[in-house]
């Protein structure tokens, strides 16, 4: 039997992270530099049912069945065997391997889930069309993340830009003008979970305040769906500037973000804002072409750990 394989590419918030847990839009890109890949290949040696799985980033090394429920790959595979109905799935090998940084706010978990889906319902005879991999894949999330909105898994399942708003059928966004963003990473590890849990008891404890953040953002995000719709690039720096200005006062940012955010605007970028879940992970900043290497080299400089420049709706 040949060996089936599925990548899924990495993804940024540009606009509207945490408040997209509340009902409101937020835009996410794709970012095809780094990709989350999963092959699977048939295992005749080993006995019926036997599904074994290899990751070696995390230290994963064991079968399906050893597995607890909380395990996401293990998840993954679980999620397609019960919706294609199969029990004992013939014996084989899913290895997964990543360059997307893991808790960075650049969509890992959802990445794997989506690359496992798609190549474990391929081996098994049955590749699932879009709409159930995302599914699928917000289901392991849930797992990742608590309460996630489902932004990551929806960007990273279709590969284009979205203006997602939870619940709601995709939206792909057309850009009229592609635009250069540099994205840094702070090196900390931005736990997602926590930084959602955190901003929740906040909303709990101040609700009238927090649901004013979020109209704030909301107004910010579909500003920046017209500028980006309408090729009018130079307006999406002063937005990213002040949505990073409501993510602070979410207290989702950090001295790192905010250091490399100003840091990356002082060397010439147009605006910039943390991505993602927050308190470290990435900052991304929207820049001219010309200027993208001087952005890149400023942060690293700074302390970025990583640096990728990409471009958005080409
Ligand atoms: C995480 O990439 C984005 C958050 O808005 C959480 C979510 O939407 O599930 C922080």
């Amino acid at each position: 039997m040949p060996a089936f394989s599925a990548s899924a590419p990495g993804k940024i918030i540009l606009f509207g992270e945490h408040a997209v847990v509340y009902g409101r839009p937020a835009i996410a890109a794709p970012v095809g530099q780094v990709k989350a890949k999963a092959i699977v290949t048939a295992n005749p040696k080993a006995s019926d049912g036997e599904v074994h799985i290899q990751a070696a980033a995390i230290g994963l090394d064991a079968c399906l069945d050893d597995l607890p429920a909380t395990q996401p790959l293990a998840a993954a595979v679980r999620g397609v065997l019960a919706h294609l109905g199969v029990k004992h799935p013939p014996a084989c090998s899913l290895k997964v391997t990543s360059t997307i940084p893991l808790a960075a706010g650049l969509g890992s978990g959802a990445a794997v889930s989506v690359a496992v889906v798609r190549a474990f319902s391929a081996f098994l005879g049955h590749p699932l069309p879009d709409t159930i991999v995302n599914d699928l894949a917000f289901e392991v999330e849930k797992l990742h993340h608590g309460t996630p909105s489902g932004i990551d898994n929806t960007v990273v399942t279709y590969a284009r830009p979205v203006y997602f708003v939870k619940g709601q059928p995709i939206e792909t966004l057309q850009v009229a003008r592609p635009f250069a963003v540099v994205i840094g990473d702070t090196g900390i590890p931005s736990p997602t979970k926590v930084s959602v849990g955190d901003v929740r008891k906040a909303w709990q404890a101040n609700k009238a305040q927090y649901e004013a953040y979020f109209d704030s953002i909301h107004g910010i995000v579909d500003s920046a769906r017209a500028a980006m719709e309408s090729g009018a690039v130079e307006l999406l720096g002063p937005l990213m500037d002040a949505n990073h200005g409501i993510l602070r006062k979410l207290e989702v940012s950090c001295e790192a973000l905010d250091a490399l955010t100003l840091v990356a605007r002082r060397a010439g970028a147009l605006g910039a804002k943390l991505c993602g879940g927050g308190r470290g992970g990435n900052m991304v900043a929207l820049v001219a072409k010309e200027s993208a290497e001087a952005v890149a080299a400023a942060l690293t400089k700074a302390g970025a750990v990583r640096t990728i420049v990409t471009e958005i709706g080409k």
